[in-house]
C-alpha cells in the first residue's frame, strides 16, 4: 500500500446527512422519504435564484468569472464591505480549509469546542495542526476556557455561532469580552452559517467587529436560509491581508458559474428569507411543545435544527426513523451518542416526524 502523509492516516472522512436517493436505494423504500438531516432549506431554493439560473442556463460552457466580481460588489453594497474584504468559496467549508492552507503550519496550535461544526477538525487534521478541543458547558461554549488555552503557539480559535449540533449562541456581551481577549496575531474565526435565522437582540453580528479587528474572520453561506446548499456557495470577511492569503491558496474558479449567477439572486430575496425565518420560528414553537408531550429532552435552538436526546442509543431511531421515511442525523463524530439532530421542516414535515417518534418510542 502507498503510504499516506502522517498527517491524513488519522482522518475520519466528513459523513454528511444520508441523500434521499441512497436510502431509497438501500432500503427498497417505495412512499416519499422526508429528509431532516442536513440542515438544508425544507421550502426549497430562493425563486429568485431559480428564476435567474432558468435566464443563464445557456452560458454554463463559459467559465465562471474567477474572481467573483459581480456578487462581490453585491455583497459589498448589501454588507457595507470593501470588495477586498470579501472572499467567496464553494460553501464556507471550502473557506474554512482555506484558512487553514494559509495559516497553519503543523505544530500550529487551533482552539475549537468539542463539540461544534466537524470541518474544524478535519482541516486542522489535514494541515497537521495540534488541536485544542474544549469542552462545551451546558451545550454552550466555553469562552473563559478557550481564552485561557491560548498560548504563544495558538494561531487560531475558531467557534461556530451558533453552534453545529447544539444549536446555542454566545450573547453579544459574551463576544464583547472574548473579542477582545484573543492578541492580534492570533485569528478568530466565527462561523455565523445560520446567522439570518436569528432575530434576538443578543445575537453579535460579528460583522460589526470587522473594521476594529484585522484578526477577525467572518464566514456566511448561501446554503442554508437561501436554500442553495447544492450550489456550494459561502462568503467570507476579513482584513484585505487575511483575504489575500486566503485568494493565494485557493484554486482558480473555485466558484462554480451557476452558484455565482443564483446567488446574488438570492440577495434580493427579502421574501424568501422572511418566509424561511417565519416557517423556522413556527417549527421551533411546535418542536418545543410536541417534544416536551414526548418527554424527550432538547436544546432549544439559534438554528434551523434541533438536538433532541434519547434515553437510549441514537444510532436505533435513527435506523427505524429512516425505515419508516425520515432520515435524521447521528451525531456520534461529535461525541453524542445518545442524540440526534433533526432539521426544522414544513410544518407537515415536522408532523410527520413527530408522529414517527412517537412509533418508534
Ligand atoms: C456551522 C456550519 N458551518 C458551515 C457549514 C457548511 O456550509 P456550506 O454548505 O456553506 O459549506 C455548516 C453546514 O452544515 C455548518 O453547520
Amino acid at each position: 500500500m502507498i503510504e499516506l502523509r502522517n498527517f491524513v492516516k488519522n482522518i475520519r472522512p466528513y459523513k454528511p446527512g444520508k441523500p434521499i436517493e441512497e436510502v431509497i436505494r438501500e432500503l427498497g423504500l417505495t412512499g416519499e422519504v422526508l429528509k431532516l438531516a442536513s440542515n438544508e432549506n425544507p421550502l426549497g431554493p430562493s425563486p429568485m435564484a431559480v428564476a435567474e439560473l432558468e435566464k443563464n442556463i445557456n452560458e454554463l460552457n463559459f467559465y465562471p468569472d474567477d474572481n467573483c466580481y459581480y456578487l462581490k460588489n453585491r455583497l459589498s453594497a448589501k454588507f457595507k464591505v470593501p470588495t477586498e474584504q470579501i472572499i467567496v468559496g464553494s460553501g464556507s467549508v471550502e473557506l474554512i480549509e482555506l484558512i487553514f492552507k494559509a495559516y497553519v503550519n503543523p505544530g500550529d496550535q487551533v482552539i475549537m469546542s468539542d463539540p461544534s461544526f466537524i470541518m474544524y477538525k478535519i482541516a486542522c487534521q489535514i494541515f497537521g495542526g495540534e488541536m485544542v478541543s474544549i469542552p462545551l458547558i451546558d451545550y454552550r461554549h466555553n469562552i473563559q476556557e478557550m481564552i485561557r488555552a491560548i498560548t504563544s503557539k495558538t494561531k487560531i480559535v475558531i467557534i461556530d455561532n451558533p453552534i453545529n449540533p447544539t444549536g446555542t449562541i454566545i450573547t453579544r456581551d459574551e463576544f464583547d469580552n472574548f473579542i477582545k481577549k484573543v492578541p492580534e496575531n492570533v485569528i478568530l474565526v466565527v462561523d455565523e452559517a445560520y446567522n439570518e435565522y436569528i432575530e434576538d437582540e443578543s445575537y453579535p453580528n460579528a460583522l460589526d467587529y470587522l473594521s476594529r479587528y484585522s484578526n477577525l474572520i467572518v464566514l456566511h453561506t448561501f446554503s442554508k436560509i437561501y436554500g442553495l446548499a447544492g450550489l456550494r456557495i459561502g462568503y467570507g470577511f476579513s482584513s484585505p491581508d487575511i483575504i489575500g492569503a486566503m485568494m493565494k491558496v485557493r484554486l482558480p474558479f473555485n466558484v462554480n458559474r451557476a452558484g455565482q449567477m443564483a446567488a446574488s439572486a438570492a440577495l434580493d430575496d427579502e421574501e424568501f428569507v422572511k418566509r424561511s425565518i417565519h416557517n423556522n420560528e413556527e417549527g421551533k414553537k411546535f418542536f418545543y411543545k410536541t417534544l416536551k408531550k414526548l418527554a424527550l429532552e432538547y436544546v432549544p435552538t439559534y438554528g434551523n435544527f434541533i438536538m433532541v436526546g434519547f434515553s437510549k442509543e441514537a444510532k436505533e431511531i435513527f435506523s427505524l426513523a429512516q425505515k419508516k421515511g425520515v432520515i435524521l442525523r447521528t451525531i456520534y463524530e461529535y461525541g453524542l451518542t445518545h442524540h440526534l439532530r433533526i432539521t426544522i421542516g414544513t410544518p407537515e414535515q415536522n408532523e410527520k416526524l413527530i408522529k414517527v417518534l412517537e412509533d418508534i418510542i
